[in-house]
């Protein structure tokens, strides 16, 4: 898409009269950002949890299966919440999200955030003692865990941030 139908997109969907109620009914858009960022405490200190395990610095009592097991899904799930308050935050103000590289940044990330805990995820369906086989695993387990949260805490910077540049 180029630059001047993705501003064509951005001044359309502006112009949708679902759009039109969401810039002027005052309440929606403080609502959604508020469940927007529930969703964002949930997915970000599960993460955490998980990923605290996984550097054996916090609860080691527990098999890393067993904590997979209890956080992720307060992984997934809030997902699509984040992506249904994204999407309504977008249509209200289309151009300030679509147009702006921080945004453009945070869904890289946030893709590769997904990643990274699927690469997690996957070996324990085969093997639920799959990372605590040998040191070499524990080793790779570790840096999965030391990656994923400076990349949850780049998504809530660059979330943040999308206020603060302009778009293109
Ligand atoms: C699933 C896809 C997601 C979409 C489409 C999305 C979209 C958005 C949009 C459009 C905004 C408003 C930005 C603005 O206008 O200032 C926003 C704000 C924000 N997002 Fe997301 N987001 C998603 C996931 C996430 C995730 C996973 C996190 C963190 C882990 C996150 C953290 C934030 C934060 C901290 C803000 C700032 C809220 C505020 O200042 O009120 N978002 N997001």
């Amino acid at each position: 898409m180029t630059l001047q139908s993705l501003d064509s997109f951005c001044n359309w969907l502006a112009a949708t009269p679902f759009s039109q109620v969401l810039q002027t009914v005052g309440w929606i858009v403080p609502a959604v950002q508020t469940v927007h960022i529930l969703a964002v405490a949930a997915v970000v200190s599960s993460a955490l949890m998980l990923d605290l395990r996984l550097l054996g610095i916090r609860g080691k009592e527990q098999s890393i299966a067993a904590t997979a097991r209890r956080f992720l899904p307060f992984i997934w799930w809030p997902l699509p919440v984040l992506l249904a308050t994204g999407a309504l935050l977008i249509t209200a103000e289309p151009a300030r999200s679509l147009e702006n590289p921080v945004f453009i940044l945070k869904m890289g990330l946030l893709l590769t955030a997904a990643g990274i805990t699927l690469a997690c995820q996957v070996p324990l369906h085969k093997d639920a003692a799959f990372w605590e086989l040998s040191a070499a695993r524990k080793r790779v387990a570790k840096l999965i865990a030391a990656a994923s949260i400076p990349l949850w805490v780049a998504i809530i910077c660059a979330g943040r941030w999308i206020a603060y540049v302009q778009g293109t």
